[in-house]
This record gives C-alpha cells, sequence and structure tokens, in this order.
C-alpha cells in the first residue's frame, strides 16, 4: 500500500528581529505583559517592499526541494496555505510555480488559517496514496505585519503575531513503517466572527445578526467590497476575542490529538514530539499538561517567532528536524486550532 511521507522541510524567517520593548514605541504594552500571557520574545516581521508572503515561501519551498534532493522541475503539484496571499487572486500558488519556473503543474491555495498546513497535508497525502503524484510541494507561509493594527487599539492581536514560512516535499513510499498514519480535520462555523478579519469581503452584514462590521454604502452597484470609510473606521483589521478563543482551543488540541493517537492504536507516552501550531505558549503548556507530555515530547518556538498562522507548523517542523529532535522511525503529532474554527491532527512515523 502506498503512503505519504515528509521527503524533506525549509524554512525561511526574515531577519529583521522586532522585540516586545520594540513595540512599545507604536502602543501601550509591555515586554512583561506579552510574555506573561504568550510566552513570546520576539518575532521577525518580513522587508516590508522586499519580501511579501509568497517569496518567503519561495525561499522556503527552495530549501525543502534541495533538501529532498529533487528539482522544481520534479514537482508535480504545488499547494500554498496562508492568510494573507500577495493578492486577494489568483492565490499564491500560481506566483511560486512562476517564480521557480515549473512546470505547467496544477497549484492550489488552502485558507485554513491556523490549521492550514494540516490541511494542507491531508490533501497533498489523499494525492500520494491515490497515486495520482509523486512530489508534492507543501508550503505555508504569512506576512502578517502588513496587515496588523500597531495602534492600543489592536494590541490584544498585534502582539502575537510574526512572519515566515515553512515548506515540505510530500513523496510517496511502500515502506509499511514509515509516512502519515491518519490524519483528522474538523470545523465549527458557530463562532466564526470571534477570530476574523471581515474586510474586504462580500458579506455585507448577512452574518452579523444586526450587529454593523462595516460601513456599507447605499450604492446601486459596487463600492460595497471595500469603501473609504472601512479604512477610516480602520475595520481593515483582524479581530480576535482572545479569551473565547483560548477556551476552545485548549478543549480541541488535546481531543484532536487524542483522536489521532486512538485511531492509530497509541497513547501520548509513545509520542517523540508533539508539534502544536504555535498560537501562544500558555496554550501548549496547558495541552502538555493534559497529555501529560514530558518537555522533551513537545517542540515550541512561538518565544523566538510569534504566531506565524499556518507556517508555524512547518517551520517548527523543520527547525526541530534541524536540531536533531526528530530521528527516522519516530512517532510524530501535528496539530493545529484557529480561525474558523477549523482544527486538524496528522500522525506520522518519520
Ligand atoms: N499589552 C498590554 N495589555 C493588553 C494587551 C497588550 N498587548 N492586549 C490586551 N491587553 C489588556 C486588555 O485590554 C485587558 O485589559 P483590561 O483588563 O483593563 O480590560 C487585559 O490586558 C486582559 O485582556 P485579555 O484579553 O483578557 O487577556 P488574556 O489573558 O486573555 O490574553 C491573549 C490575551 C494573549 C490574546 C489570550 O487571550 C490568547 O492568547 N488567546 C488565544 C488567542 C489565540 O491563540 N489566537 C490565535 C489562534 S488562531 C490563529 O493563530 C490565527
Amino acid at each position: 500500500m502506498i503512503k505519504s511521507f515528509i521527503a524533506a522541510t525549509g524554512m525561511y524567517v526574515p531577519k529583521n528581529v522586532v522585540t516586545n520593548n520594540d513595540l512599545t514605541k507604536y502602543m501601550d504594552t509591555s515586554d512583561e505583559w506579552i510574555q506573561e500571557r504568550t510566552g513570546i520574545k520576539e518575532r521577525r516581521f518580513a522587508d516590508r517592499l522586499a519580501e511579501t508572503t509568497t517569496t518567503m515561501g519561495v525561499e522556503a519551498a527552495k530549501m525543502a526541494i534541495e533538501n529532498a534532493g529533487i528539482t522544481a522541475q520534479d514537482i508535480d503539484f504545488i499547494i500554498f496555505a496562508t492568510l494573507c496571499p500577495d493578492y486577494y487572486f489568483p492565490g499564491c500558488g500560481v506566483l511560486v510555480q512562476r517564480a521557480l519556473q515549473m512546470k505547467e503543474i496544477g497549484a492550489l491555495d488552502v485558507r485554513n488559517q491556523c490549521s492550514g498546513f494540516v490541511y494542507a497535508l491531508s490533501v497533498a497525502d489523499q494525492f500520494i496514496k491515490t497515486g495520482m503524484y509523486k512530489n508534492i510541494l507543501l508550503i505555508a507561509s504569512e506576512k502578517h505585519s502588513f496587515g496588523l493594527d500597531f495602534s492600543t487599539r489592536g494590541r490584544n492581536i498585534s502582539v502575537i503575531f510574526g512572519d515566515g514560512a515553512g515548506a515540505v516535499v510530500l513523496q510517496p513510499t511502500e515502506d509499511p513503517d514509515r509516512g502519515v498514519l491518519s490524519t483528522h480535520l474538523h470545523s465549527d462555523g458557530n463562532n466564526a466572527e470571534i477570530l476574523a478579519m471581515y474586510n474586504p469581503g462580500t458579506h455585507a452584514n448577512h452574518w452579523t445578526n444586526g450587529h454593523k462590521l462595516a460601513d456599507f454604502k447605499d450604492a446601486e452597484i459596487g463600492e460595497m467590497f471595500m469603501s473609504h470609510e472601512m479604512i477610516d473606521h480602520a475595520q481593515n483589521f483582524p479581530n480576535m476575542d482572545g479569551p473565547a478563543v483560548f477556551k476552545v482551543a485548549v478543549e480541541k488540541f488535546p481531543e484532536v490529538i487524542q483522536e489521532a493517537l486512538s485511531k492509530n492504536g497509541y497513547s501520548p507516552a509513545d509520542l517523540r514530539l508533539l508539534i502544536p501550531h504555535q498560537a501562544n505558549l500558555r496554550i501548549s503548556q496547558f495541552v502538555q499538561k493534559k497529555l501529560r507530555l514530558n518537555d522533551d515530547q513537545v517542540y515550541n518556538n512561538i518565544q523566538k517567532y510569534g504566531n506565524t498562522t499556518a507556517a508555524s507548523i512547518p517551520i517548527a517542523l523543520c527547525e526541530a528536524y534541524e536540531m536533531g529532535k526528530i530521528k527516522e522511525g519516530d512517532l510524530i503529532c501535528l496539530a493545529a486550532f484557529g480561525s474558523g474554527f477549523t482544527w486538524a491532527s496528522a500522525l506520522l512515523r518519520w
């Protein structure tokens, strides 16, 4: 039976390090508050003009392709996960196809925010298992720094997020002791609005129960997607009810990890490494405690990079592998929770 396995990893983070103290220049916050509530010490911000979500993804992809010992010409499908694409459309996948001068292969963009990489992995896994593709390039990249509110008004969100990209090459294997064992995808749209960026969009307040999110003009046609009023009222930034997100995250993370373990007849003690989406160090610590995992079984790097949404898992995976924390035969769990809500896990034998 054909399974898929991660043949190689890659990552890219911008050079520009932004500390918590640096953020105090723009908003009323403190290093102490940020570290205590999130564990974050610093994050990277992309060069405002020279780097984009796609260019960072391309750098991570080049590293993964080289580590896989193949060339960009060998890739037969691209999946790109991001919540902040270079263009509203088309997606970043085609920009990667162009940048790496690849063949006229398929390119798919996934918009599942924090769980985007695990969703993308699950899609790629199906394509490999059916024999349709042999070298799938999975990229997740975010340039959050371009779209956050760095005034005190936006501090509950803007201190959390950082920029960066991760990538993997997925290939087939017939080795029964290796590869993706299972993936588990979930969603609950009941709370879609509590962690969301509404504008620009076509919602026209349709979903908000009379609560006015944007000043839609009463034009006969057009002028609804984006307006000067939206920008004047700072309605072009993400919104988040942090405590509400926290509450559901600490319930769903352990649940979906346990689901992956149980499906394959394992328990948390069998895990070599859990790589959770780096949402908040306190969430990871809660999950670790709930599953009774020791410190060596959980990899966190949010302290250095902040929350890089879809990119956080492939960045952490690449870093953990390069540090020698993952070896052939190890049981690895990837798990994510975020906006939507969507949450997901993947269990792999490395
Ligand atoms: N600096 C200083 N004070 C702040 C800041 C800040 N950056 N942000 C908020 N505060 C203040 C608030 O205004 C509030 O003040 P008040 O008590 O006078 O009203 C106080 O701090 C407490 O605010 P809370 O929001 O209750 O603080 P909490 O302890 O919940 O921490 C946080 C906020 C860090 C956002 C937390 O709720 C959290 O991490 N939630 C999960 C969010 C998450 O993981 N999101 C990402 C997942 S999805 C994805 O990755 C896209």
